[in-house]
């Protein structure tokens, strides 16, 4: 079986403007490994987010503080390659951009160069306007988060709704405009009200991908773990699950222990 779909094409930041342009809504997931990934484009992922998520679900930390660099990079590497037909963006792990534009720059470059993805995404708005410009003028496309941003967690201290009052939400209106005319080519809206993710849909003219944040924006990202039923324990109001994997997983597994246990498997036909 080829892993390569050769003549398929590649979407790009300009597709997902024009797919905005034409009401035609995004899809996007995050993964964080060659086999998912390439499941995941196979089946027809517009993008695929290489989030520090990757800290969660992948290397069991409670927040995605303690992911590097190098973390990121790696399961980036592995994405990239499992991938012919969606853009991949990755997050910008903590600490390797906030308040010092010219690391903000190494990191992204550092990402480009040694992973091969498409684009980098992070988080927050006016504070890190200077990173922010200074890695789209080197070329590296930006997609925003705003709303609900896990790097700040310990200054929210909860993962409640975000923009709930007039204040914050006329500043996440600011900060997307803000984010637009510096040039990123879009912006997660994470876990705020759909009314207010509607507004800045409306607002600014790049694509707004929303998670948790209602159905009038123009796509919608998950966590790959959430969305198939593994990360059984966590359940926002927000979250759709589209398979039940840990039970599936486990019954095969138990089912593979009982046949070892048995002496059922291998059988005659399974070897050599
Ligand atoms: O890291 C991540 O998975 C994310 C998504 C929740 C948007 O940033």
């Amino acid at each position: 079986m080829s892993i390569h779909r050769p003549e398929v094409k590649r979407i790009t930041t300009h597709q997902l403007q024009a797919m905005k342009n034409r009401g035609e809504k995004i899809s996007m997931l995050t993964a964080y490994d060659f086999s998912m990934a390439r499941i995941l484009d196979g089946a027809g992922i517009d993008v695929l987010l290489v989030g520090d998520s990757a800290s969660n679900v992948m290397a069991g930390n409670e927040t995605t503080l303690p992911i590097t660099l190098d973390h990121m990079i790696y399961h980036a590497s592995s994405v990239v390659k499992g991938v012919t037909r969606a853009f991949v963006v990755v997050d910008i792990p903590f600490g390797s951009y906030q308040g010092n534009s010219t690391e903000a720059l190494r990191s992204a470059i550092r990402i480009m160069k040694e992973s091969g993805a498409h684009a980098v995404k992070m988080e927050g708005g006016a504070e890190i306007k200077d990173s922010v410009e200074r890695i789209l003028s080197a070329g590296v496309p930006v997609m925003g988060h705003l709303g609900l941003t896990p790097q700040s967690i310990y200054k929210f201290g909860t993962y409640t709704v975000r923009a709930k009052e007039e204040e914050e939400a006329q500043k996440l209106i600011e900060d997307a405009i803000l984010l637009e005319k510096c040039g990123c080519f879009s912006i997660v809206l994470e876990k705020i009200p759909a009314k207010l993710a509607e507004e800045v849909a409306k607002t600014v003219n790049i694509p707004i991908i929303g998670i948790g944040a209602g159905n009038a924006v123009d796509g919608q990202v998950l966590v790959m773990q959430d969305m198939l039923g593994i990360t059984k324990e966590f359940k926002p109001r927000f979250l759709r699950a589209y398979a039940d994997l840990d039970n599936i997983v486990t019954n095969a597994v138990e089912h593979y222990i009982e046949d070892v246990k048995s002496g059922d498997f291998p059988n005659e036909k399974e070897q050599y």
